[in-house]
């Protein structure tokens, strides 16, 4: 069996996992008001990837922990995750009308209903950090430094940063000004902050307290973080919507700055070969690294 195919069959049974894990989440809160309690079923359970609590499960694993509190924690960053894909959709901002396969929340419900599934999903990351019997076992430092990692990763200084400027950059007059380092900061913060923590809240389920293993963990999360945005842009501008499961050629149309846009295909799919070669070096000196080293594949050569 070669890499790809073990690492397909591991993603098949984490994804397996992450999924009933998040399902349960649900299903613990005691019933609420129907029509946003079946809005963030549809956002949440419907589909996606699941690369960011894979990660989470793939640091944990690394460095010695058990899988039950690293599903806690990689769920709180999917509900961050998925909260952000909500909004970003909203007419306000991306105005799409298909994600993950489905009608976007406000397609299917309104504009109302995703504002407030958003927040919904936002704030029960943070209740399950707080209160999930999966991280019982996490001494009560450990477990603070987890909010503290996803709070920051998704606030002001973060995801939420990334968008603001991403938004900004969209406007036709923003494009003269526009340079390489400019867009790596929004891509960085927009979606390198969340896939960052999806890393640290690995280490932090294993108890890790090795600073240096942290440091270098981190700096490869970054690296893979602003390639999984590239390669989404590049995606964007090449895969059918079917595929994609989201409205293929919205950046276009939308007048994004995109790696795309910038340096063209060869030179987006250049810039991501780069950060993946760069992030896999870094493996080079970190123990029990195989999954680390097999998502960096998967998310330079995957189709959607
Ligand atoms: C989409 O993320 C938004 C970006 C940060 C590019 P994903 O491509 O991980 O979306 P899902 O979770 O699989 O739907
Ligand atoms: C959004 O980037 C990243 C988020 C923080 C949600 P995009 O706007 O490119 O994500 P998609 O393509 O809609 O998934
Ligand atoms: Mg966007
Ligand atoms: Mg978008
Ligand atoms: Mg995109």
């Amino acid at each position: 069996m070669n890499r790809v195919d073990t690492l397909e069959l591991w993603l098949g049974e984490k994804r397996r996992a992450i999924d009933a894990m998040l399902n349960s989440l649900l299903d613990r809160q005691p019933a609420g008001e129907s029509e946003l309690d079946a809005a963030m079923r549809h956002a949440l359970l419907l589909g996606g990837k699941r690369l960011r609590p894979a990660l989470t499960l793939a640091t944990c694993e690394l460095a010695g922990g058990e899988a039950k509190a690293a599903l806690a924690a990689g769920a709180a960053v999917e509900l961050v995750h998925t909260y952000s894909l909500v909004h970003d959709d909203l007419p306000a901002m991306d105005d799409d009308a298909l994600r993950r396969g489905q009608p976007t929340v406000h397609v299917a419900w309104n504009d109302a209903t995703a504002i407030l599934t958003g927040d919904a999903l936002l704030t029960l990351a943070f209740e399950v950090l707080a209160s999930a019997p999966e991280l019982e076992g996490l001494p009560a430092d450990l477990r603070l430094a987890m909010v503290r990692t996803l709070a920051s990763a998704a606030g002001h200084r973060g995801m939420v940063a990334g968008q603001s400027l991403d938004m900004a950059a969209t406007t036709a007059d923003a494009q003269p000004n526009s340079n390489a380092e400019a867009l790596a900061t929004i891509h960085q913060a927009k979606t390198g902050a969340l896939i960052r923590a999806s890393v640290g809240l690995g280490l932090l389920a294993a108890g890790n307290r090795d600073a240096s293993l942290a440091q270098s963990l981190d700096r490869y999360a970054a690296l893979l973080g602003h390639a999984f945005q590239v390669v989404d842009d590049i995606l964007d501008a090449t895969v059918d919507t079917e595929t994609l499961g989201k409205p293929s050629g919205s950046d276009a149309e939308l007048g994004k700055l995109t790696y795309v846009r910038l340096l063209g295909l060869d030179g987006a799919r250049g810039e991501a070969a780069r950060l993946c070669d760069e992030a896999e070096a870094l493996l080079e000196q970190v123990a029990n690294s195989i999954r680390l080293r097999q998502l960096i594949h998967w998310v330079r050569d995957r189709s959607h």
